[in-house]
């Protein structure tokens, strides 16, 4: 999407302009307390719509994708309090089954709604999401298995219609791994009559994260966390308490974060289990890191060597943690080879990393990175979550200034990103405009 096109798009949707300027070169040390997963936090937020009676939900980040999916619940008639990072829901008063465009336009995870709204109030009008920066997105492996279960399913006016008396247990095979079509589709059956199989389901932590707490509410599912999830439906579901688990894409740009500046970074409250690739990977390139319980150490190299990754559902290298890996590479020993499997337009980083004097060629889905002894600081603008993430970790490493636009996406998806990395020793604010 050429530059002006972003501006309007920002100006469209009323955001706000702000920047955020990095004195790049500062080596990074100190603690910083990993918050809760945004992409878990979603899908299990929603699932309070599959109960009546209040649901508490602790370790809640404060982002604004989690602020569009409260509106949106609120909306469909749930009430929700809060305290903190402690959000309760009751969806007793569930009885609109409508999820705007205004609302889904802003943020795709909305379409999480249609499983469950079919599954309690026996249709739904959900807005078609559309495409995005980093793809075209399609949720046709969501339609699909909604069918399978026996729902109606109409595209109108830009909407999907669904409707079904009662849905009912089928197998499902996705042909392409999805992380919330397998989470809508869970989410549809825990209430349908009799067995449904998911098959080639999305293994993610997240995924794992709302089968537990959907058992928690009563529903009786096996397999989640591999690729086939058996699901039995039962007649009614009860609300639930859970603490949403650390996240992992946080922690990883954190990880990465040390080991671009030769830093000395302590994460507490993650998930080492979760990390595991990300952890190898990080160390085939001389970072040093540690791990305890649930804590995790790294120490950053002066020469950081070239690895190549390639992007693959978990547990594979995770797509939302390629942007990042690119900056690291940019400035590695060597040549890295990056293939990007899940989206097909995730390499829009790579022209801003270039103004920054990174050296990569992209051929197709692969980027090839040519390691450079230093990027330079410069105005950049960000086109999505990662990307924005990416550009935040350049600037961080680069030497002189560097000012990050369209910090909006940021904001989605990482909480107090510039606080967390003031408290550890780099040269970063936000200017409000
Ligand atoms: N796909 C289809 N048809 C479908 C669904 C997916 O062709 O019906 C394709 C997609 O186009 C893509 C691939 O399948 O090529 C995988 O997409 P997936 O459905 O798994 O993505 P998602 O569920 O929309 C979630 C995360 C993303 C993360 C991806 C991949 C949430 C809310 N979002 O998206 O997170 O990149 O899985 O791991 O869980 C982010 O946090 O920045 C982010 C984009």
């Amino acid at each position: 999407m050429p530059v002006g096109a972003f501006f309007s798009e920002i100006l469209l949707n009323g955001e706000q302009m702000d920047k955020i300027i990095i004195e790049g070169g500062r080596s990074l040390k100190g603690e910083v307390k990993i918050s809760g997963s945004k992409n878990a936090a979603l899908p299990i937020l929603v699932s309070s719509l599959l109960a009546d009676g209040w649901n508490t939900y602790n370790n809640v980040p404060d982002l604004k994708d989690i602020q569009s999916i409260k509106l949106l619940l609120t909306g469909l008639g749930a009430r929700i309090e809060e305290d903190g990072s402690s959000v309760r829901i009751d969806a007793g008063g569930l009885c609109n089954p409508e999820a705007p465009y205004e609302l889904v336009r802003k943020m795709r995870a909305s379409i999480l709604v249609l499983g469950p709204l079919v599954a309690r109030l026996k249709k739904a009008r959900v807005s078609l999401p559309g495409g995005c920066s980093i793809g075209a997105r399609p949720i046709n492996l969501h339609l699909k298995g909604l069918a399978r279960l026996g729902a109606s399913i109409e595209l109108k006016h830009g909407y999907v219609e669904a409707f079904a008396d009662r849905l009912t247990g089928n197998e499902i095979y996705f042909d392409i791994i999805t992380v919330t079509g397998t989470e809508n589709l869970m989410m549809a059956a825990v209430l349908a009559d009799g067995i449904t199989v998911l098959r080639n389901a999305a293994c993610e932590p997240e995924v794992v994260a709302l089968a537990d707490v959907l058992i928690k509410m009563g529903a009786d599912i096996q397999g989640a966390g591999t690729s086939v999830i058996t699901i039995k439906g039962v007649p009614s579901l009860h609300p639930a308490s859970i603490s949403i688990i650390p996240d992992r894409i946080e922690t990883g740009t954190f990880m990465v974060a040390a080991a671009l500046t030769g830093g000395d970074i302590k994460l507490l409250n993650c998930e080492p289990d979760h990390m595991q690739t990300i952890i190898h990977k990080l160390r085939l390139t001389n970072a040093d890191i540690k791990v305890n319980n649930k804590n995790i150490h790294i120490i950053g190299s002066n020469e950081i060597s070239s690895i190549d990754i390639k992007t693959m559902p978990y547990p594979g290298f995770p797509t939302d943690m390629q942007a990042q890996f690119m900056v690291l590479m940019s400035i590695a020993k060597g040549l890295s080879i990056i293939s990007e499997t899940i989206f097909e337009n995730r390499f829009i980083h790579v022209s801003e990393l270039k103004r920054m004097g990174a050296d990569i060629t992209i051929s197709g889905n692969a980027a090839m990175v040519k390691g450079v002894p230093l990027l330079s600081g410069a105005p950049v603008i960000a086109s999505d979550l990662r990307a924005s993430a990416s550009l935040i970790l350049a600037g961080l490493v680069a030497r002189g200034k560097t000012e990050v636009n369209r910090v909006y996406h940021l904001d989605r998806g990482y909480e107090a990103i510039e606080k967390k990395f003031v408290k550890i020793g780099a040269a970063i604010k936000r200017v409000r405009e």
